[in-house]
């Protein structure tokens, strides 16, 4: 509940928490220390009045020693009221000399006209009070009360005066405490308002830390808020403290991938429809030919059909790698199993062979019966074989070599299908691998762009590698490294 309360009555923003933890602190710290200090020396000012009077009262008190048995003489007694004046004006204080009974001897104030007196001074003795008691012990003694006279707080010292070891008079200092308090409130004061500077300079200092961190935070807050809203080209502007700077980069590298991985989906989207509207539109045409014509000319039936099939083959082959592609990225991948690819190699050439052998190609396999197992799916590796395979034949002309090779290589198992065709041109290099990318027209073979793309998305989901290496005008070669799995799978011969 009382917690509950603190949540809702406390200032929920980083700043006013920080300003309010540091002005409690500062609080408790300066106070303590300003109470601390202020007393001690509260009690220094008033041990050094202390002092000082007796050691004054000391020092007559030896002074008068001399005098105090010819007291009794005109002459001494006469001696004795100058030093007892003379003290006084010099110390400001009223000095008075008792005898043993406490009846007074002499004092400063005796020419002090009666009207300046607040009260009536009490004539015979002096009433005994505790400093006058010690000392006529022989003891010097002080004691802080009321003046009898003025009733303002005095502070009394009382000294033996001695002769011969006897105590034969005792010396009664007063000196009013108001200009000792006063000192003690000047002190007071000061102390106070060096405690007040030192308090806000903290408070302003913690409020300018606070918003110093706070500032950055709100700016990261407000980038966020506008990105959610749909502004993905907002960053935010590192500032503040090395964590917020830090916050701030972080939080500009996550909009980066963001947008970046938006712009590539939408790219892809985009170039998935259009590779599907060529194939559309050329099957549309073809039964708008047979639907108005088709009656009239089975001819056209024969030469249409066959066409239409292609395309919808096509647009088959698309479909599957763009639904092959989104699963990879999405890192679904069908079930693999450690396998010798040497068998499906030989399958794949077997299946080319012809084709390549039509368009006057020397097809080369060299491939050893056996390979070090790799974790792979057959369904997979097929078309990474067929789509490298095709992508030779088309960029080969008649007469020249198509060579699929693989062999184990330190750990790994390297699957390279070289040609001697025309090559990619070094604009193009760094883009062949990406998703609708074509660098050529390839006489009326129609790609999608995608064969490269599922390659390299199959190959490095597997662990694997791919490079291309091409020279204009001499050939290319591309090359999958497949992490071997350490064994061999021996394959019923
Ligand atoms: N063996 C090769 N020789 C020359 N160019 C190639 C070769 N393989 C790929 N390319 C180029 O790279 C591009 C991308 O290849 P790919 O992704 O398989 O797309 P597609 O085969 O559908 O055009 C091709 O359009 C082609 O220009
Ligand atoms: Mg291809």
């Amino acid at each position: 509940m009382v917690i509950g309360w603190l949540r809702r009555t406390l200032p929920s923003s980083l700043a006013g928490q920080l300003a309010l933890g540091t002005a409690l602190l500062l609080l408790v710290g300066v106070g303590s220390l300003v109470a601390w200090t202020g007393l001690r020396l509260q009690r220094a000012i008033v041990e050094q009045a202390e002092h000082h009077l007796e050691t004054q009262a000391f020092l007559l008190s030896s002074a008068l020693s001399g005098h105090v048995e010819r007291i009794t003489q005109a002459q001494a007694r006469e001696e004795v009221s100058a030093l007892v004046a003379l003290y006084a004006q010099g110390l400001k204080a009223r000095v008075v000399l008792l005898d043993r009974s406490l009846q007074p001897l002499a004092r400063s104030d005796e020419h002090e006209e009666e009207e300046h007196r607040e009260r009536e001074r009490p004539k015979g003795p002096q009433p005994a009070t505790q400093e006058l008691v010690s000392a006529l012990a022989g003891t010097e003694q002080h004691a802080i009360r009321p003046d009898p006279e003025t009733g303002k707080p005095y502070l009394f010292v009382a000294s033996p005066v001695l002769s011969r070891g006897e105590v034969r008079a005792v010396l009664q200092l007063g000196m009013p405490m108001a200009p000792v308090y006063a000192e003690i409130r000047r002190t007071w004061t000061a102390l106070l308002a060096s405690g007040g500077v030192v308090l806000l300079a903290g408070l302003a200092l913690s409020v300018a830390m606070a918003r110093y961190i706070a500032r950055p935070l709100a700016q990261i807050t407000r980038t966020a808020n506008a990105m959610a809203q749909g502004d993905l080209s907002r960053r935010a502007r590192p500032a503040g403290p090395k964590e917020t700077r830090q916050l701030a980069q972080a939080f500009n590298q996550m909009a980066d991938q963001v947008q970046e991985t938006l712009a590539r989906q939408e790219a892809f989207a985009v170039g998935s429809a259009h590779e599907l509207r060529t194939p559309l539109t050329a099957i549309r045409l073809r039964l708008e030919m047979l639907q108005e014509h088709g009656l009239r000319d089975p001819s056209l039936t024969a030469r249409y059909i066959p066409e239409v099939l292609r395309e919808v083959e096509h647009l088959q082959r698309l479909v599957d790698h763009l639904l092959e592609l989104a699963r990879l990225r999405r890192g679904q991948t069908p079930p693999r199993v450690p396998q010798d690819l040497a068998p499906l190699l030989y399958e794949e050439a077997e299946h080319m062979a012809p084709l390549m052998e039509r368009a006057g190609i020397v097809f080369q396999v060299e491939v050893p019966p056996h390979l070090p197992s790799v974790v792979a799916n057959a369904d997979e590796m097929r078309v990474v074989v067929r789509n490298l395979l095709d992508n030779a034949l088309k960029n080969t002309p008649p007469g020249g070599t198509v060579t699929l090779e693989a062999r184990p290589q330190n750990g790994w198992v390297a699957i390279a299908v070289r040609d001697t065709g025309k090559g990619i041109a070094p604009q193009h290099l760094p883009h062949v691998f990406e998703p609708f990318y074509r660098a050529e027209d390839e006489r009326g073979r129609r790609g999608a762009g995608l064969g490269l793309a599922l390659v390299k998305e199959i190959t490095t989901s597997m662990g694997g590698q791919v490079s291309l290496d091409s020279t204009p005008g001499h050939g290319t070669t591309v090359t999958l490294r497949l992490p071997a799995t350490g064994g061999w799978q021996h394959s019923p011969a």
